[in-house]
């Protein structure tokens, strides 16, 4: 049986502060769906601008924003239609349904059979079939016969306009905006080959059954990045990008024949774990922004090469990252080489031809991709940042400086005029020099730095007496409690 909600760490804090919550509450929800309250927003965007300082600053790919509904010919041409199926099977009894890879997946886990769940990635329907009558499993709540496995569509289907032919879905990932756009944003803004282009947005899957907080949700955030290239090229594409120092950074690996270990990056090329330095570049940058999100321990995260038999229906190669969390190991990310298998789709689907000239000849680029699922990747900080904080009798939440949703929280010692201005001047001045900060009068001081410490927030300045005559003020570090004096001039 999979961990509830309640059974992760990251659920008391997240449920108390409302970080997170689930969609349509008051109509009694709907599952799948999750809203964010402002403290988990704040915590989000800075989560998605440390990818962006990543992807985009640093490896210097292009931002763009496509639509989210797509029409049915795009995804026809990207295989989505035909294949974005998922194995449903049925209580015959209740009716509940189950993702039947996920089952027996859960099954194996429990097991700690690791053969065997190597051994379900390549098993079809009828396999799997056999599997369920063979471990006898039945309906998780009424212990009733499961049914025939079907396929699931996982896109959501819909109308455009008024035609009823007319057929659109939801985006089931957002890449397919960034094939579909490549050939015009190639000639508009006369890129060269090696050249990525990446967006941040919603995506959307039917999934069979949505769970474990943010882990599987119907509608979700993807930060996605697509590096175009020659193959000819890619095994030097980045000198004109970056010194080559990256290949010697070390990352925690699990090869598909191999025990997890760490690796040098030039290893894993020379070991053909990943197909070329465009790819190694992606693992590069994803190890930049664990790091920058406090996550970069090896314990905590993992590179796992997938076999074959795992891979989607475009990949000639993979890499998921997996990150460790209460829910056992996250897939939270996805690097995959991509070939040119979706231009050329979308070329032959259109009509259009989608080349572009490089060293003289033409060439159908080919495509690595990092595609980050925002929501399971804050799942996964807030859910690896709780401390239990006995000695202060609060859990609170052990975020890393660049996502903290506020750097201090500013408290007037007690409730007086002349402390509450005081407060407001600091907390003015804060603000005018773009440093985030909140203000919290009511309540003890040991209830306010817990409030604090319970979203993270590094750093609380207390206005008292003292800082009246002085202008100085208390503040105390989240992490040691310690507490120093400094002037308001130097908060800044
Ligand atoms: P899973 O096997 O868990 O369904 P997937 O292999 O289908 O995931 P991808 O298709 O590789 O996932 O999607 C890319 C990323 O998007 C994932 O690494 C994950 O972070 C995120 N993602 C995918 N599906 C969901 C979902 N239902 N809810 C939240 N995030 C998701
Ligand atoms: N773009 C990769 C995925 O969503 O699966």
């Amino acid at each position: 049986m999979q961990k509830t909600d309640k059974e992760s760490k990251a659920y008391s804090i997240v449920e108390r502060r409302g970080l997170y919550y689930p969609a349509f509450d008051i109509y009694s929800g709907v599952g799948g769906f999750y809203d964010y309250g402002p403290i988990g927003l704040r915590i989000k965007r800075n989560v998605e601008n440390v990818w962006r300082e990543t992807f985009i600053d640093w490896l210097g790919a292009l931002e763009i924003d496509t639509t989210t509904i797509v029409p049915e010919k795009v995804l026809i041409a990207s295989g989505h239609v035909a294949t974005f199926t998922d194995p449903i099977s049925k209580c015959k009894k209740c009716g509940t349904s189950y993702r039947v890879d996920k089952l027996l997946e859960e099954f194996y886990e429990s097991k700690k059979d690791t053969n065997s769940l190597i051994e379900l990635k390549k098993l079809d329907k009828k396999g799997m079939e056999k599997k369920l009558l063979e471990h006898g499993i039945t309906c998780e709540k009424c212990k009733g016969e499961l049914s025939q496995i079907e396929d699931f569509h996982l896109m959501f289907k819909l109308q455009i306009g008024q035609e009823k032919e007319n057929i659109g879905y939801l985006r089931p990932e957002t890449a397919q905006g960034i094939f579909v756009d490549f050939k015009n944003l190639y000639k508009i803004y006369s890129l060269k080959l090696p050249t990525a282009i990446a967006q941040v947005g919603k995506a959307y899957r039917n999934e069979i059954s949505p769970r474990q907080q943010l882990v599987r949700v119907r509608e979700f955030t993807q930060m996605e990045t697509e590096i175009f290239f020659d193959p000819e090229d890619a095994q030097d594409a980045f000198n004109s990008l970056e010194t080559e120092q990256f290949l010697d950074a070390k990352v925690n690996f699990a090869p598909h024949d191999e025990k997890e270990s760490v690796f040098s990056i030039r290893e894993l090329l020379l070991k053909k774990y990943i197909p070329n330095k465009l790819f190694a570049m992606c693992i590069y940058a994803e190890l930049k922004m664990l790091e920058r999100l406090g996550l970069s321990n090896k314990e905590i995260y993992v590179f796992r090469q997938l076999q074959k038999e795992e891979l989607p229906h475009y990949s000639n190669g993979n890499v998921d990252l997996e990150i460790k969390t209460s829910y056992g190991n996250l897939e939270v990310s996805g690097i995959a080489y991509r070939t040119n298998y979706d231009l050329s789709q979308h070329s032959k689907l259109s009509g259009k031809e989608i080349t572009v000239l490089n060293n003289g000849k033409k060439v159908t680029p080919h495509v690595v991709e990092a595609s980050i699922g925002l929501d399971r990747l804050l799942f996964s900080i807030i859910d690896n940042s709780v401390e239990e904080g006995k000695e202060r009798g609060w859990e609170w939440l052990k975020l890393s400086n660049d996502i903290v949703p506020y750097k201090y929280a500013v408290f007037p010692l007690q409730n007086d005029e002349d402390l509450e201005k005081k407060a407001n001047e600091v907390l003015s001045m804060l603000k005018k020099n773009k440093i985030s900060a909140y203000m919290a009068k009511s309540g003890s001081i040991g209830k306010r730095y817990a409030r604090a410490d319970e979203i993270g927030v590094p750093f609380a300045i207390t206005c008292d007496y003292e800082t009246l005559k002085d202008n100085s003020v208390t503040i105390r570090n989240r992490d040691n409690t310690e507490q120093i004096r400094k002037k308001i001039s130097e908060l800044i």
